[in-house]
């Protein structure tokens, strides 16, 4: 099974994505999460990326789509797609990748949540270095103060999480990705899912979401 999971920053694609695809079976692939291991590791993709993710702003296409296509080669029982595509010539470029790799996507589910919660999620998150996995300071806090619960490592907060950053993305998010919406609204695959609620409430819909 292929998924794509889309939705404005703080939604929970990365907390629901990394669930789904540990219960799936599938590839994790995440392009932020990508993108800020590269940084993390000097690399000349890291170097020129981030620039632009500390402003909230877009990394160009050419860079994220090069990325995604060598891990797609490789993801042999599936893949989830979380953070891409991002605008309406990554997802063309999705679509003709996989053309070419004879692969389709079989659900894109769109996460929705009002803005004041995205703000509230964002600002409070936490995430361990050495796994990945999100807590966050008031919702699902560590049991042991800046330790993650899976793995023990030290827990940090994004610099992209920082107040104006956020607005920042939130606006990128409205004028580059919201318009993917009109792109995959009349496709068969196509499901939304309002992940408003309790991150167990959220989770229990986008499975159906993806059994459906
Ligand atoms: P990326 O890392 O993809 O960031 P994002 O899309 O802004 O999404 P987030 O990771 O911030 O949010 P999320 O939806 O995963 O929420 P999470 O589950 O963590 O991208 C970062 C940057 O990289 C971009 O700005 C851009 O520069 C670049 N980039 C990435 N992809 C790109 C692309 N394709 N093209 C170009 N540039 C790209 O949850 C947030 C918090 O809320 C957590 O603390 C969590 O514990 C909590 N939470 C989650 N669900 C709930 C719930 N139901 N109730 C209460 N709390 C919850």
């Amino acid at each position: 099974m292929n998924l794509v999971l889309f939705g404005p920053p703080g939604v929970g694609k990365g907390t629901q994505g990394m669930r789904l695809a540990e219960e799936f079976g599938l590839a994790h692939l995440a392009t932020g999460d990508i993108l800020r291991a590269a940084v993390r590791d000097g690399t000349g993709y890291g170097i020129q990326a981030k620039a632009f993710m500390d402003e909230g702003k877009l990394v160009p296409d050419d860079i994220v789509v090069g990325m995604i296509e060598e891990r797609i080669e490789g993801a042999g029982t599936g893949f989830l797609l979380d953070g891409f595509p991002r605008n309406v010539a990554q997802a063309k470029a999705l679509q003709s990748m996989l053309a070419r790799h004879g692969m389709h996507i079989d659900r894109v589910v769109f996460m929705h949540a009002p803005e004041d919660a995205l703000i509230e999620r964002l600002s409070g998150r936490l995430i361990c270095r050495a796994c990945g996995f999100s807590f966050h300071r008031q919702y699902s806090p560590p049991r042991v103060a800046g330790r993650c619960d899976r793995c023990g490592g030290e827990l940090y907060q994004r610099d992209d999480d920082r107040e104006d950053v956020i607005a920042e993305r939130l606006k990128v998010y409205r004028a580059q990705t919201e318009p993917l919406l009109a792109y995959y609204q009349g496709s068969s695959g196509f499901r939304q899912v309002d992940a408003a609620g309790e991150m167990p409430v959220v989770y229990a819909a986008l499975k159906q979401a993806v059994e459906g």
